[in-house]
């Protein structure tokens, strides 16, 4: 008999600070409707100097930890386009700072905003193979763009932590899914750069050739039809696009899919801006805290990574989910990220791009997260859990 396999548990971090993109837009000179209602943006989150992805991630999947323990836990996945170190696994860092057991396999995943699909679809494979084992997946990240470029307003930072378990109480993976790659420079960021450099309407045509190559290759594996779908998560650079794509899907497959199928999925990202690999699980964090009862419904999973790699996936809404998500929490997040002006953050945009690993720094406490980058010492990165685990 095979058994399911799912997300047991859910839970995001974000930054300390937030920028509203009224006064970005003041900034640059546009329309304000240009952010919020052309890009369906209102802020973005960005991060204090004591934060980046290995705190936010920490951050993350502490309250799981919590809950569940970490005896079950064999394997750990964080998946990141903002890496810290070129070699060595930000997951290391996360893994010393949650107090994971030293018998876990602890990895880095890398495809722009795609990664945490992948692990996310590894993490279930292994647990199909051993359902006593769990598997911490992690996506979290920090969008850096060139400011004062029509890229800046679609920065943003955030983490999303899953444990996948064998009977989860949230939602079923579906083992159908459907993939489309194809080679092409709409983003990436060279090994000596801590933006990213992108050709954005480029990307916008390589996601919706994503969208549907991937749609195409899930019908083609026996993928549930589209009215079988009730509800659409798709990978949101900027929420606008989480639109553009129902709109797409709608006209390639003749379905009348209306906008209700992904409103509620874009509120916790109108407000974090992109997070890459962590957008399309706030999506579906969205979705799980805020949409009506969606127990035994299916949604449908867009995940696209530019360079480019898509997938279509679907997840089965678990009966009693309700009872296991988060949302009151992440309100309180979002609502305690303190403002910041756009002189503050632009500072802390040229501090975190000029910073290098070859001088020790300090660098102090700033947010009130649980875990702090400390600075670097034999250019090494340090970290600090405020309780440190045992
Ligand atoms: N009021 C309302 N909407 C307005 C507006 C106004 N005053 N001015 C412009 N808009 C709309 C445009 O019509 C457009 O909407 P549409 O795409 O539905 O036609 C939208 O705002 C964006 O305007 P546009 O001029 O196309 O944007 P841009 O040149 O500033 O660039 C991105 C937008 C997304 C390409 C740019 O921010 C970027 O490169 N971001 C990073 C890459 C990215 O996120 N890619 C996504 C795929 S991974």
């Amino acid at each position: 008999m095979s058994v399911r396999v799912g997300i047991h548990d859910l839970a995001v971090a974000t930054t300390g600070y937030v920028v509203e993109l009224d006064d970005l837009a003041a900034a640059m000179g546009v329309d304000p409707a240009k952010y919020r209602t052309g890009l369906g943006q209102d802020q973005m989150s960005v991060p204090a100097p004591d934060e980046d992805i290995v705190t936010m991630a920490a951050a993350a999947a502490g309250p799981i930890i919590d809950t569940h323990g970490a005896d079950r836990i064999r394997t750990l996945f964080l998946a990141t386009e903002s890496g810290v170190d070129q070699s060595k696994a930000a997951a290391l860092f996360v893994h010393q700072l949650l107090g994971l057991p030293s018998t876990c396999r602890v990895v880095e995943l890398k495809q722009a905003c795609y990664s945490a699909t992948a692990a996310l679809q590894a993490a279930a494979d292994m647990v199909a193979r051993r359902p006593d084992d769990q598997v911490l997946v992690i996506a979290s990240d920090v969008a850096r763009y060139e400011l004062e470029t029509a890229a800046e307003a679609t920065q943003g930072a955030g983490a999303v932590a899953m444990l996948v378990a064998a009977d989860p109480a949230i939602a079923e993976i579906e083992p159908t899914a459907g993939v489309f790659t194809a080679e092409v420079d709409d983003f990436w960021r060279p090994n000596d750069s801590a933006t990213a450099v992108v050709d954005g309407q480029l990307s916008i045509f390589a996601y919706r050739d994503g969208v549907l190559g991937a749609w195409d290759d899930y019908q083609a594996r026996g993928g549930v039809p589209i009215d079988q779908i009730d509800r659409f998560c798709h990978h949101q650079p900027f929420t606008k696009m989480a639109a553009k794509a129902l709109r797409w899907l709608a006209s390639h497959t003749g379905a009348g899919l209306r906008p209700p199928l992904i409103e509620v999925s874009t509120r916790y990202n109108r407000r974090l801006g992109n997070s890459y690999t962590a957008s399309l699980y706030f999506a579906l964090a969205a979705v799980l805290d805020a949409d009506d009862d969606l127990t035994g419904r299916r949604i449908g999973m867009f995940s696209y990574g530019s360079g480019s790699v898509s997938e279509f996936f679907t997840l089965l809404v678990c009966e009693g989910y309700r009872a296991h998500t988060r949302g009151a929490a992440t309100e309180e997040l979002l609502a305690a990220r303190r403002p910041i002006d756009i002189a503050g953050y632009r500072a802390l945009h040229a501090a975190a791009t000029n910073l290098g690993s070859g001088d020790d720094v300090s660098v102090p406490q700033e947010s009130s997260g649980p875990f702090h980058f400390t600075g670097i010492s034999g250019r090494a990165r340090q970290y600090r859990a405020d309780a440190p685990r045992p």
